[in-house]
């Protein structure tokens, strides 16, 4: 049996009060719980504050990015022990925003993925497609290829402690959620990817969904066999909807 994972990308959103009060709220409304694990991922200047407010609350924090290096001369990065010194469990690695928008390759994500592994954080990697890929029936062998270029690095094994959130380009931050069978059906393509490699990483492996998952879709996608959770941008920015969608995991 999984445990369920919910994980909130707060993406570059946020002020010092807006954090204070949004943390606040979130642990009135969230209690840790046996059967879901609850993590937030706030910029990195955050984590200090973050670190601090949740550290008896049960919930769990974690990254957006980190550098792919252990430490020296590269300005504006942040390496994975820096984030583990912080209390950080998770790293997201490869969100589609850092493939397109910063030109974040297959060769990075692996990268950063070993790196992550490395200091003790659990690496979330994303994967997804794009609307012309779904739409050209190239969703799902694009998905096998991004699973694949980071088990070519880090190895099948490594799978045992990550995380794989499965994003479609064109749900994220659109309002449009993949449905609860088109969701599924990449998510049990994952598993089984992972599973002609090594069927128990496979079978303890949790796949996330993430794109547009709302309070009112969250418990749909969940009844699914093969979606372990969700990986939430904008509404894990509002306190009531996160928990809602937390509760749904449970
Ligand atoms: P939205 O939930 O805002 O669609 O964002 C999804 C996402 O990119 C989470 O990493």
């Amino acid at each position: 049996m999984r445990r369920s994972l919910v994980v909130g990308n707060w993406k570059m959103m946020g002020s010092r009060a807006g954090v204070t009060k949004l943390l606040e709220e979130l642990k009135g409304y969230l209690v840790a719980s046996d059967r879901a694990s609850i993590a937030i991922c706030p910029p990195y200047v955050f984590l200090p504050q973050v670190s601090e407010d949740l550290r008896e609350s049960g919930l769990r924090w974690g990254s957006q990015n980190l550098s792919q290096y252990d430490e020296g001369a590269f300005t504006g990065e942040v390496s994975a022990s820096m984030l583990k010194d912080f209390g950080c469990d998770y790293t997201i690695v490869g969100h589609s925003e850092r493939r397109s928008l910063f030109g974040e390759g297959d060769a990075d994500v692996a990268a950063k993925f070993v790196a992550a592994q490395s200091a003790r954080l659990t690496p979330i990697l994303c994967v997804g497609e794009s609307l012309q890929q779904r739409d050209s029936g190239d969703a799902l062998e694009w998905v096998k290829q991004q699973i694949i270029a980071v088990v070519d690095v880090a190895g099948i094994d490594a799978f045992a402690d990550a995380v794989v959130a499965y994003e479609p380009i064109w749900a994220i931050g659109t309002g449009k959620t993949a449905t609860p069978e088109q969701a599924q059906q990449v998510h049990a393509h994952i598993r089984g990817v992972i599973a002609s490699l090594h069927p128990g990483v496979a079978d303890s492996l949790r796949i996330l969904y993430g794109g547009s998952v709302k309070a009112d879709n969250a418990s749909e996608l969940f009844a699914n066999p093969d979606i372990d959770g969700a990986l939430v941008g904008g509404a894990s920015l509002i306190a009531a909807d996160f928990a809602a969608i937390c509760r749904a995991a449970e």
